[in-house]
């Protein structure tokens, strides 16, 4: 852990690009490094639904981390910085749970660079439908190329369901080309027609 190496701590804090602050690795940080804990207030879900929003002007910015026990760890009260880590869905680190599972750290998933943020998938869970509106209130603005649009855990698909996903995008592609085509075809006209009674 960073305090053991004499170096002062693997992150910093600081603006980030993706959202507002951020933490950033200080120096190299090898994979496997246990980075910083997950420190917070442990909270039921119950008393975390009952919370009032930490920013009234983004009513659904969290700084919860939910732990296998089933309780939640509360960043907003006595977190350290590991509440401003952001997310990713295409991430440099991931949580790992203590043996008892009472604590949580932050892991490099791999080598990270000096000076990259470091991330992790919050792949939050939520229990409503999830709904087009939910996936938009925690909208993800990762980047990243597989980025999933969501800080919403997605429900894992089977192989049939994901086919048939598959072939539906592949279909709707379709049918907007088709209509690209006959839109052109009828502008087609329409000018030749024009042209035809000036
Ligand atoms: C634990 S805080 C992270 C620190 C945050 N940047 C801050 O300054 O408070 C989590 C909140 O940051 C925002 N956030 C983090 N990652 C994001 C992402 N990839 N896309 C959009 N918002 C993100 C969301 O509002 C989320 O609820
Ligand atoms: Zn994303």
């Amino acid at each position: 852990m960073s305090k053991k190496t004499g170096l002062g701590p693997w992150h910093e804090v600081r603006r980030s690009d993706l959202h507002g602050r951020g933490v950033f690795a200080r120096r190299p940080i090898p994979k496997g490094t246990y980075i910083l804990e997950y420190e917070g207030v442990r909270i039921t879900p119950e008393e975390a639904d009952a919370q009032e929003p930490t920013d009234p002007n983004d009513p659904y910015h969290t700084f919860f981390f939910a732990i296998s026990n089933g309780m939640i760890i509360d960043g907003g009260q006595n977190g350290n910085d590991s509440r401003f880590i952001n997310h990713s869905c295409d991430p440099n680190c991931e949580g790992h749970e203590s043996d008892d599972g009472d604590k949580v750290f932050i892991v490099a998933m791999r080598d990270i660079a000096q000076g990259e943020e470091l991330l992790y998938d919050y792949a939050l869970t939520i229990d409503d439908k999830l709904t087009k509106t939910l996936k938009k209130q925690y909208a993800c603005w990762c980047g990243a190329k597989t980025c999933r649009g969501t800080m919403l855990a997605l429900p894992k698909l089977t192989k049939q369901q994901q086919e048939q996903a598959k072939l539906k995008k592949w279909i709707k592609k379709q049918i907007r080309k088709e209509m690209r085509k006959k839109m052109r075809k009828q502008i087609r006209k329409e000018l030749k027609k024009s042209l035809r009674n000036t």
